[in-house]
């Protein structure tokens, strides 16, 4: 059966995390992939790269310049792109992402000796524990089946004093924003994603997988339990996304949360 066959109950089933999710997502941006930047950038008014730009801001590269960084969930590597461009840069970004095609179509986009597409689950990384110098999911996390077991893999990832950045939707709390923000999200987004993917329910699912999300604190709450210390984050154009950033704690900080 192809994607394009699966009805919108699935997609619903998909958002709320049931046990078609990993499947699904798997799927929908495998196919949607070509289109993907496209929508992305139309779709979000282009304000998506301003979001991209402050959430590696938060990541603090310039402490550790030569050190390898994660970008999880890479999709077609922007992320990772970004970021090896960045000032003083000298490292390392490993571009992780479960869709093969979505990272084939990011690997034309970035230099092969500053970026390194893996193909790879976010709850079962190729990477040593304790390796990394950051990491960074934008747009991703609310995607992975399993957001303790992620957040899990990410901490055993890094290295001690590391940052861990979050870049995702929200929902607006001010409620004429956030009465656009359903409409659109909810009636112009689909139709535009589906027009211009070709895919009859990618483009529903997004809507649906942000309300089955956890809100700021919630998430933040997650982060905490999973180790990360120092743990905040913050709201970008009137909460339609926020940044969360978290720290492994260095050794004499452990415990502290
Ligand atoms: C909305 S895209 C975001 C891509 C990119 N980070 C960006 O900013 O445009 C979400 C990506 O998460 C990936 N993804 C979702 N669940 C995943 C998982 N469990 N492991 C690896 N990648 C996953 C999808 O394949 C997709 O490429």
């Amino acid at each position: 059966m192809l994607a394009t066959d699966i009805d919108s109950a699935t997609a619903s089933a998909a958002a709320a995390g049931g046990a078609e999710k990993r499947a699904y997502v798997k799927r929908i941006f495998s196919e949607i992939a070509p289109r993907y930047d496209l929508l992305n950038h139309v779709l979000s008014l282009n304000v998506d790269r301003r979001w991209r730009k402050a959430a590696i801001g938060e990541l603090g590269v310039e402490r550790d310049p030569s050190g390898s960084y994660l970008d999880l969930c890479a999709g077609t590597l922007d992320v990772a792109r970004a970021l090896s461009a960045t000032a003083g840069f000298q490292g390392l970004v490993i571009g992780a992402d479960f869709a093969e095609p979505m990272l084939t179509v990011g690997a034309k986009k970035v230099s092969r000796g500053k970026v390194a597409p893996v193909t790879a689950d976010a709850i079962e990384l190729p990477v040593a524990a304790q390796s990394l110098s950051g990491a960074i999911v934008a747009f991703g996390i609310r995607n992975v089946a399993g957001l303790d077991e992620c957040l899990a893999e990410i901490f055993r990832v890094l290295t001690p004093g590391a940052r861990f950045v979050i870049l995702e939707f929200s929902t607006p709390r001010m409620r004429i924003v956030r009465a656009f923000y359903l409409f659109y999200f909810r009636y112009i987004l689909p139709l535009i994603g589906r027009l211009v993917s070709g895919h009859r329910t990618a483009y529903t699912y997004l809507p649906r997988s942000v309300a089955n999300f956890p809100v700021e604190e919630e998430l933040a709450r997650r982060m905490r339990a999973a180790g990360f210390v120092n743990v905040r984050w913050s709201s970008l154009s009137f909460g339609i996304a926020a940044i969360h950033v978290g720290e492994r704690a260095r050794s004499r900080e452990n415990g502290a949360r």
